[in-house]
């Protein structure tokens, strides 16, 4: 008798999901259209995701330096993340348990408004009993406010800060290091998203713009960790 093939360890994805922008311009469409899209691509994605034993899928959704764009994109982008958060039928569909990680709510500095907070907090809540893949959104996330977070914390608590207790003190400290890290749209920036998480992640660079970024780009990212 032949022994089953052994499992794949599951993997932890992150992606900076860029060119929604140059997507819409090239078809003649408002920037905001490319949102729309790349919304509608990730939730693509997400079911992909899960048929290729990625235990993982954190992505940025919007990061604590685009609060500067045009008050019209801002506003599109963030009903768009109510529309992500409110897609709890197809994640529990899915299995999917969905998260967020961002300046807490009530810290000082953080920015997300109430409604954005009332939809994460609902999905967070209908999801949690799912067991497959995690799916994380980084919104009004940075990775430098995170740093900052996590150490004065972990002084607080533990006083010498190392690095096992600044890890303790992350946003979300359960989060396993990615494995590996895709940039869409040619840019090649990790642009202040999951700095210490990604410490000895693989980086996928690819021209492919957002909107675009499908099973087989997923597959080309995942082969730089399972050859
Ligand atoms: C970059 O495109 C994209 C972002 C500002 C963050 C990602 C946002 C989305 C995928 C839309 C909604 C997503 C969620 C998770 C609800 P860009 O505007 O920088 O593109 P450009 O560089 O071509 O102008």
């Amino acid at each position: 008798m032949t022994d089953p093939a052994p499992a794949r360890p599951p993997v932890h994805v992150a992606a900076i999901m860029d060119g929604n922008g140059r997507w819409a311009r090239r078809r003649n469409l408002p920037r905001t259209e490319g949102h729309t899209e790349g919304e509608e691509n990730l939730a693509r994605l997400v079911r992909v995701a899960v048929t290729r034993d990625i235990g993982w899928l954190t992505v940025f959704g919007f990061s604590t330096e685009n609060w500067v764009r045009p008050r019209t994109e801002v506003r599109h982008i963030l009903g768009l993340h109510r529309k992500l958060f409110g897609r709890v039928a197809e994640l529990n569909d899915l299995n999917v348990r969905i998260q967020w990680m961002g300046r807490p709510f009530d810290s000082p500095d953080a920015r997300t408004p109430k409604y954005v907070q009332r939809a994460i907090r609902k999905a967070i809540a209908d999801t949690a009993q799912n067991t497959g893949m995690v799916l994380t959104v980084a919104f009004d996330y940075g990775s430098h406010a995170e740093m900052v977070w996590a150490a004065r914390h972990a002084a607080r608590s533990e006083g010498a800060v190392t690095p096992a207790s600044l890890g303790a003190h992350l946003y979300l400290p359960e989060l396993p290091p990615v494995d590996v890290l895709v940039r869409t749209s040619g840019e090649l920036r990790i642009s202040n998203f999951m700095l210490w998480q990604s410490a000895g992640a693989e980086i996928y660079f690819t021209d492919c713009a957002w909107p675009d970024f499908d099973a087989g780009e997923l597959d080309a990212a995942l082969a730089l960790v399972r050859p």
